[in-house]
C-alpha cells in the first residue's frame, strides 16, 4: 500500500488535503479528506448583538459570503418568528439565485475545466474546425467565429512562446488522461475566457440589489434595505438585462459545452467513476408563486431513488470522532515533534471538519442531490430540462451519479435556474404594481423574546447551508453552522463511515501515482469550499505535503 498526500487541493478556498492509499495496480482503497484550517466565526459570534450575526456570519467566506450572511439572519428571524414581506423574501432569492448563476459557471470554466482540458494541447487545433464543432452542440454557439478561435489560439501561443503558460501554468499537461482533441479544448479555453467577463457582469447585477458583492449588505433581520433599487424600473430593468445576458451564455457555451465533455468523457461515466454512497439531502426551495418551487425537500438512502424520504431536520447530528475535537473543546494533537503534521491512519483524528451525519447516514448535499431529489419528488418544471439534457447525451439518471454527471447536474440546474429567475422577477412586478411594496416587517427589538431560539435550512450554489442560533439575554448565546463542504468533505465518523468526497475516491484508478489528476477531478467535482466547511484560524495550521497544486486562475 502506498500513500500520496495531495496538498493543497483547490484553486480556491485552497486549505483541503486529501491523502490517498493506493494498492500495487493504483487503484485507491482509503482516502483521508481533511480540513487543514481551524477557524472559529461561531466563537467570534457569541455575545453580539442577533442582528449583527449576518455581518459577521457572511465573514465565514469570501466566496459564499451572501449565502452565510442570508442564512445567519433567516436563522434570527426565525428565533424571533418574524414574518418576512413577500418581496424581502423575491430579492433575498434573487441575490441568491444570481449567485448560483456565477458560482457554477465559475465553477466549471476556472476551478474544473483544466483538469479536463489540455491547454497545451489546445495549440494544435485548426480554427476552422473548432468553429463547426460549435455548430454539433448548439444551434447558435457562443463566440463561435473562426477569427476568434484565431485569435485565441494567439493569445495562447503567446504565453507559451514567452516560456511560461502565465495562468495555466503547472498542470498535469499532456497526462494520458486528458482525451479531448485540440479543437475541443480550443473552444472550451475560448468560453474559459468568455467566462470571465460573465462573472464581472453578474457581479454587478447582485449589487444591484445586495449594495455590494462580495459581501451583500442589504439583508436585515426582518427585511432588505434595497427599497429605491427595488421600485426603480431602470434598477429593475439594469438587473434584467445581465440576468437575459448570462442566460445567453448558459445556453449558448456552457450547456453546449457540458455535452461535449459528456460526449470526450462517457466512457468514465458508464465505468461509474466517481460514485459515491449514494445518500443525497435537499432542503427545497426557492418558491415563486403559490404552487411553485424551483427544488423539493427530501433524503435518499443507498442510491434508492424509488424512495424519497421526507426531510427532518432532527435527524442531523455531528460526529467529532475523527476531527480535531474532544466534545466541544478542541484538542489539536496532530502535530509531530518536528512541527509537521501527522499523516492519517486507522482511529487518528485528521480533520478540522466536523462529521455531521443524517440519521447516521453520510451524506451528499448540491446540484447533484437537489436535481435527483426534485425530480424525484415529481417537480415538473425541472423534469424537462433533466429529460433532454439526459436525451441529447444518451445518459441515465444513474449517469448522473458520478464525477461528470455532478457537473453534468450542475449546469441542468444552472441552464433551470436562468430561466426560472425571470419568473421571481415577474412576481416581484406584480406585487409592486397592485401596490404591495412592503420590505420590512417592522418590530420593536426591546420587545422580542430575550431568550429564544432559530435555525435555518437554505439550498446554496454547493448544498444545504444550515445555521443554528441560540439567543440569551438578547445576545448571541450559542452559534452553529453546518455548511455544504462540512458535508461532503466530512471525515469518517465513530462507526468508520466515510465522507462523500472520501466514497467517491474508492476504487478509482490512477494512471500515474506521481499525478494523480483523477483524484482532482473527483474532489474538484464537488466544489470545495474548505473556508466554509470549517470555521478559527490558528496560526499552527501548517501546510505540508509531498504535492503541491499550484493551479492559478484569474479570481
Ligand atoms: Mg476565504
Ligand atoms: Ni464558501
Amino acid at each position: 500500500m502506498k500513500k500520496i498526500v495531495i496538498d493543497p487541493i483547490t484553486r480556491i478556498e485552497g486549505h483541503l488535503r486529501a491523502e490517498i492509499e493506493i494498492d500495487e495496480n493504483n487503484i485507491v482503497q482509503e482516502a483521508y479528506i481533511s480540513g487543514q484550517l481551524f477557524r472559529g466565526i461561531e466563537t467570534i459570534l457569541k455575545n453580539r448583538d442577533p442582528r449583527d450575526a449576518g455581518l459577521l456570519a457572511g465573514r465565514i467566506c469570501g466566496v459564499c459570503t451572501n449565502s452565510h450572511f442570508r442564512a445567519a439572519i433567516t436563522a434570527v428571524e426565525d428565533a424571533y418568528a418574524l414574518e418576512l414581506p413577500k418581496n424581502a423574501q423575491i430579492i433575498r432569492d434573487l441575490i441568491s439565485l444570481a449567485l448560483f448563476l456565477q458560482d457554477h459557471v465559475v465553477h466549471f470554466y476556472h476551478l474544473h475545466l483544466l483538469d479536463y482540458v489540455d491547454v497545451t494541447d489546445a495549440l494544435e487545433a485548426d480554427p476552422k474546425q473548432t468553429s463547426k464543432l460549435g455548430h454539433q452542440f448548439s444551434e447558435r454557439p457562443y463566440a463561435n467565429s473562426h477569427a476568434h478561435y484565431i485569435s485565441v489560439k494567439e493569445k495562447l501561443q503567446k504565453f507559451v512562446k514567452a516560456g511560461k503558460l502565465g495562468l495555466f501554468a503547472n498542470g498535469y499537461w499532456g497526462h494520458k488522461a486528458y482525451k479531448l482533441s485540440p479543437e475541443e479544448n480550443l473552444l472550451l479555453l475560448s468560453h474559459y475566457l468568455e467566462a470571465l467577463k460573465f462573472q464581472t457582469n453578474i457581479s454587478q447585477a447582485i449589487a444591484i440589489f445586495g449594495g455590494k458583492t462580495p459581501h451583500p449588505q442589504t439583508i436585515v433581520v426582518g427585511g432588505i434595505t434595497s427599497v429605491a433599487d427595488m421600485l426603480n424600473p431602470q434598477r429593475l430593468n439594469d438587473f434584467i438585462f445581465i440576468m437575459k445576458e448570462a442566460k445567453a451564455f448558459i445556453d449558448r457555451a456552457y450547456l453546449p459545452d457540458m455535452k461535449l465533455l459528456v460526449r470526450g468523457y462517457k466512457e468514465e461515466i458508464k465505468q461509474g467513476l466517481g460514485k459515491g454512497a449514494g445518500n443525497f439531502l435537499s432542503v427545497g426551495g426557492y418558491q415563486f408563486d403559490k404552487n411553485h418551487r424551483l427544488f423539493e425537500p427530501g433524503v435518499i438512502f443507498g442510491g434508492d431513488f424509488t424512495a424519497i424520504h421526507p426531510f427532518d431536520a432532527r435527524q442531523i447530528t455531528e460526529n467529532v470522532e475523527r476531527a480535531w475535537y474532544d466534545g466541544d473543546d478542541i484538542c489539536y494533537t496532530d502535530l509531530n515533534p518536528d512541527g509537521t503534521l501527522k499523516t492519517a491512519g486507522n482511529r487518528d483524528k485528521y480533520s478540522w471538519i466536523k462529521a455531521p451525519r443524517y440519521a447516521q447516514k453520510s451524506m451528499e448535499c448540491g446540484p447533484l442531490a437537489r436535481i435527483l431529489v426534485s425530480y424525484y419528488q415529481g417537480n415538473e418544471l425541472i423534469k424537462p430540462f433533466v429529460d433532454s439534457f439526459l436525451k441529447e447525451t444518451d445518459l441515465t439518471m444513474e449517469d448522473l451519479h458520478t464525477t461528470i454527471g455532478r457537473n453534468a447536474a450542475r449546469a441542468i440546474e444552472t441552464a433551470y435556474i436562468a430561466e426560472y429567475l425571470f419568473r421571481f422577477i415577474n412576481t416581484l412586478v406584480e406585487n409592486i404594481k397592485y401596490y404591495d411594496t412592503a420590505t420590512w416587517k417592522q418590530y420593536q427589538f426591546d420587545t422580542l423574546p430575550g431568550e429564544s431560539g432559530g435555525k435555518a435550512f437554505l439550498e446554496v450554489p454547493r448544498g444545504v447551508l444550515s445555521h443554528f442560533v441560540e439567543i440569551k439575554n438578547q445576545k448571541i448565546d450559542k452559534y452553529q453552522v453546518i455548511a455544504p463542504t462540512t458535508w461532503n468533505a466530512s471525515p469518517k465518523d465513530s462507526s468508520g463511515q466515510r465522507g462523500a468526497y472520501e466514497e467517491a475516491l474508492i476504487g478509482l484508478t490512477l494512471q500515474d501515482s506521481q499525478k494523480p489528476l483523477e483524484v482532482l477531478r473527483v474532489l474538484h467535482a464537488f466544489d470545495p469550499c474548505i473556508a466554509c466547511a470549517v470555521h478559527v484560524i490558528d496560526a499552527k495550521g501548517k501546510e505540508v505535503g509531498k504535492f503541491k497544486i499550484e493551479q492559478n486562475c484569474l479570481l
